[in-house]
């Protein structure tokens, strides 16, 4: 009986809370937050698109980074790691890859040295009478069928050969059953991170939003992704709308989002970060200490699960 206690003492005090690290994904309501209160997370997950103009496909100086935009991520890079969480790859686009787009994720990462990227399970991007780059204007969930995964394995070689950063995909939130699909959603994002060799982005709020609005067990649903692949987590708030539960970021995470968090951190021995997105319009509901209250509870859930 000594013996095991020891044992346990010995391997607590090889852990290494310094591994715990939060992060906030930035909107414009953090910006006064950030030089309020230096050191309040670890890293800053930043959506490259917000910052600059993407003048078309084709377009001759394509991307132009908006000024004041820049100045912010100029100064936030200077004081914080940053991480990059990309909305334009379009990973579920059949026919078409963005090279311009990764071409100048490239330069970016060269600049601001991303400790790792991601992007969605998804496609924002559609081809029309026109051309391919007609904007849904919101992700669209994909299909989890063989061929979309290869459709989407592919990309992700071409994004890791070209990006010297780990890179992650993230599970969607969606409305609509897609019947008739190949696998489940865990066997896809089991399959896609074993071929691929990306990382999993780990969204619990998507997974608890899902679970609401489709009835399924959550930690079931968990207990199917192989957890080792997950570098990072997200969580974050949403509400109700009709019927249905909508992944809104609005204000604090619920009950729910917690409870998966302590149920999946010590499953995840991989974990680089939890980050908590909020929407900046929903600002109001957490004002600057309810953005220091959710990273604290985050750190402190998996402060206590390491030991397991
Ligand atoms: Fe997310």
């Amino acid at each position: 009986m000594l013996a095991i206690v020891a044992r346990q003492l010995k391997n607590l005090s090889n852990m290494d809370a310094s591994q715990v690290k939060t992060g906030l994904l930035y909107n414009p309501s953090l910006t006064d937050f950030l030089k309020d209160n230096p050191g309040a997370c670890d890293y800053i997950e930043i959506i490259p698109d917000m910052f600059w103009t993407d003048n078309g496909y084709g377009k001759k100086n394509r991307f132009e980074p908006v000024a004041s935009w820049e100045r912010t991520l100029d100064w936030m890079a200077a004081r914080y790691p940053l991480v990059a969480h990309n909305i334009g790859f379009s990973l579920g686009t059949a026919g078409h890859f963005d090279f311009e787009y990764l071409e100048n994720l490239q330069k970016w990462h060269e600049k601001y040295s991303f400790s790792w990227h991601s992007d969605h399970i998804s496609y924002v991007k559609l081809e029309d009478e026109h051309n391919f780059d007609h904007n849904t204007g919101m992700a669209i969930p994909l299909a989890f069928d063989r061929e979309v995964l290869e459709l989407i394995r592919q990309k992700i070689q071409l994004i890791q050969k070209a990006i010297d950063a780990p890179f992650l995909v993230e599970n969607n939130v969606y409305f609509v059953d897609i019947p008739d699909q190949d696998m489940t959603e865990p066997v896809f994002l089991n399959m896609l991170s074993e071929q691929s060799g990306c990382s999993l982005l780990l969204d619990v709020h998507n997974i608890y939003a899902n679970g609401v609005n489709h009835g399924f067990d959550c930690k079931e649903f968990i207990r199917g992704i192989d957890l080792s692949k997950t570098r990072e987590i997200h969580i974050a708030g949403g509400n109700a709308l009709g019927d249905m539960y909508t992944d809104s970021h609005a204000g604090p995470c619920p009950e729910g989002v917690w409870e998966l968090l302590d149920f999946a951190v010590p499953h995840c021995k991989n974990l680089k970060g939890i980050t908590f997105e909020f929407h900046d319009s929903y600002f109001h509901l957490l004002q600057y200490d309810g953005v220091l209250a959710e990273l604290s509870k985050a750190k402190n859930i998996w402060i206590k699960n390491l030991s397991k």
